[in-house]
């Protein structure tokens, strides 16, 4: 059986970061989404960490549910409280998803396994074009003002448990030849984190100075794909974070805001 996540080798780790100075670890909760918005209504500060084994009612985007088998993901929401404007917070899943990218192109290097590694817009990580990491971050208004941004992570490390329609789209480190303990990979998600929300702090388009990784490491670009109605190529992701579409047929590129996107000739 997959140990639990042991919080005193997490926290001997991470002492050098501010990312989950506060952290609490459980064995089994509701949605770690949830834990932090509460703490966030509390007061809690910035940085403050929620990790889990386990999940009764994990979520994802367009109201889907997360589930990971006991042990076999890394479960995690941070609790940011950014200088950012609130229409900004969703871009935060962009940058969360760079940070993972990394964590986990470091993984796999270290276990020799020569994989690409991408943020697959708007809130993906995939490792050739299966995902391996899913991010959900949802806001809290104070007044006028983002009073926080609670970012959730889930990972996937250990044995996937899935219908084989979903096993074709997804992965996981240890289906990859991977083999991190989760705490070590937590500690190297925080750290890129860090890294990337320090540039944003204060800028007066906080994306743009991700523009360059993110275009480094789109997914998306030069992929048909369909957005809600809107079918074309993807063609980058722009300095508020949206996706651009080039529709051959018009020679018209429309900016995405939002929406899932389906991409051909992927699983
Ligand atoms: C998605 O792919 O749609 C996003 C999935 C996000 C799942 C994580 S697991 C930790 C945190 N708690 C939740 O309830 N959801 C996020």
């Amino acid at each position: 059986m997959t140990p639990a996540f042991d919080g005193e080798r997490f926290r001997a780790l991470a002492r050098s970061l501010t990312l989950g100075r506060e952290c609490v670890v459980t064995e089994l909760t509701s949605s770690t989404n949830d834990d932090a918005l509460a703490a966030a209504r509390s007061g809690a500060p910035h940085g403050t960490l929620f990790v889990t084994d386990e999940q009764q009612r994990g979520r994802g985007r367009r109201g889907n549910t997360w589930h990971a088998p006991p042990g076999e993901a890394l479960l995690v929401s941070v609790l940011l409280r950014p200088e950012l404007p609130p229409e900004r917070a969703s871009s935060l899943a962009l940058v969360a998803g760079l940070a993972v990218r990394a964590a986990v192109a470091d993984a796999l290097a270290a276990a020799g396994v020569a994989m690409t590694v991408r943020v697959k817009w708007p809130n993906d990580v995939v490792v050739e074009k299966r995902k391996v990491a899913g991010i959900l971050v949802e806001s809290q208004m104070l007044g006028e003002k983002l009073g926080a941004a609670v970012v959730g992570i889930g990972l996937n490390t250990g044995r996937l448990e899935l219908p084989p329609e979903v096993a074709a789209r997804a992965t996981s480190l240890a289906a990859l030849g991977a083999s991190v303990t989760r705490e070590a990979l937590l500690y190297a998600v925080l750290s890129e984190l860090e890294v990337r929300l320090a540039r944003l702090e204060g800028h007066a388009s906080p994306l743009s100075t991700l523009v360059t990784e993110l275009s480094e490491h789109d997914a998306l670009t030069g992929e048909r794909v369909t957005v809600g109605e809107l079918e074309g190529t993807a063609s980058g992701i722009d300095e508020r974070g949206n996706l651009r579409l080039l529709d051959a047929a018009t020679g018209r590129t429309h900016t995405v805001t939002s929406g899932h996107v389906m991409v051909k000739g992927w699983g």
